[in-house]
């Protein structure tokens, strides 16, 4: 007899695939990427991952929910657990396969080597311990996707803020001590489509962009790319002065068979820079 919830293709029922934070920026590239299966796309008024899941029963969940607030963690690690440890359970225990995702902050940057999936982590701040903790909270059975640096045509994120602030001054200050890889979260939504279909072994995944940067180096890529008259200023980390800790060089590489690969981040920002509205 074929299970018409675990096996949607054997009846020719489309995939239910419930999307977590779906008014964040992956959230809205997921279901984009995502878009010729039966999505349910739940902000965050429509489900508080907090909160256990009540809706109806799906094959595939993207939780794309999380506390984001780097700095914000620091101050109230319990309310960051909450979303990032406790979001995450409730998502696994919603009984689907599972796609959670996790970061690069989740390394303390010290290897002086791109970190692979095997390479021990050892979390600098509330939130990467938050989503350290998160990434056993998915289960054994979850693809966990850590990646880096995310930008994209909507929401909070670094390439937003430069241009808004390049508009507005001839200068800006910019940390030049931390490198990484800024991921355009299209490209990220793209290889996780990529990890389900070809449904690839369970278990850690590092899916970042190529390439590597500063963010100073990103900042001065984004104002060429967007032809605005701009200096960069390049500062330490010390001098911003911010409250969570970040790793100093955290550049997610996969030593995966067969893992999914990005394009080079500057690509992404072309992209990212080509569907936004200025
Ligand atoms: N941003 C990065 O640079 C980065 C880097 C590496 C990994 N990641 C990971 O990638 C994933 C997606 O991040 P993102 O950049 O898309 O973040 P984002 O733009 O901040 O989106 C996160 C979404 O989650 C929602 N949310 C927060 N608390 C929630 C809750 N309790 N229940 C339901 N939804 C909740 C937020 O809603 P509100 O806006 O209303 O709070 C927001 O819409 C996260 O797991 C993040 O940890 C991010």
């Amino acid at each position: 007899m074929v299970d018409e919830h675990t096996d949607p293709v054997a009846t020719g029922r489309r995939r239910r695939v419930l999307i977590t934070g779906a008014g964040g920026q992956l959230g809205r590239a997921l279901a984009t990427a995502f878009a010729d299966d039966d999505v349910v796309a739940l902000t965050r008024e429509e489900w508080d991952v907090a909160e256990p899941y009540r809706g109806e029963p799906v094959d595939l969940v993207l939780h794309a929910a999380a506390w984001t607030d780097v700095d914000g963690a620091e101050s109230d690690p319990q309310g960051a657990a909450a979303v990032n440890v406790g979001g995450t359970a409730n998502t696994a225990a919603v009984g689907a396969s599972l796609v959670a995702f996790s970061t690069d902050y989740v390394f303390d940057g010290t290897k002086g080597a791109p970190y692979v999936e095997s390479d021990g982590p050892s979390p600098l701040s509330a939130y990467g311990r938050t989503k350290l903790h998160g990434e056993a909270a998915a289960g054994p059975g979850a693809w966990v996707v850590r990646s880096s640096w995310l930008f994209g045509p909507t929401g909070h994120n670094f390439v937003r803020t430069m241009l808004r602030l390049g508009e507005e001054r001839d200068e800006v200050s910019v940390v030049d001590d931390q490198r990484g890889s800024p991921t355009y979260v299209g490209h990220l939504a793209t290889a996780t489509r990529e990890l389900v279909d070809r449904d690839l072994p369970r278990g850690v995944w590092h899916l970042a962009a190529d390439g590597d940067c500063t963010w100073a180096d990103f900042a001065e890529a984004i104002f060429e790319e967007a032809g605005l008259e701009c200096r960069v200023r390049r500062i330490t980390t010390e001098e911003l002065g911010r409250p969570a800790p970040r790793p100093r060089e955290a550049i997610l590489r996969s030593e995966r068979e067969g893992a999914p690969e990005l394009p080079h981040w500057r690509e992404g920002l072309r992209e990212c820079l080509s569907v936004l509205d200025r």
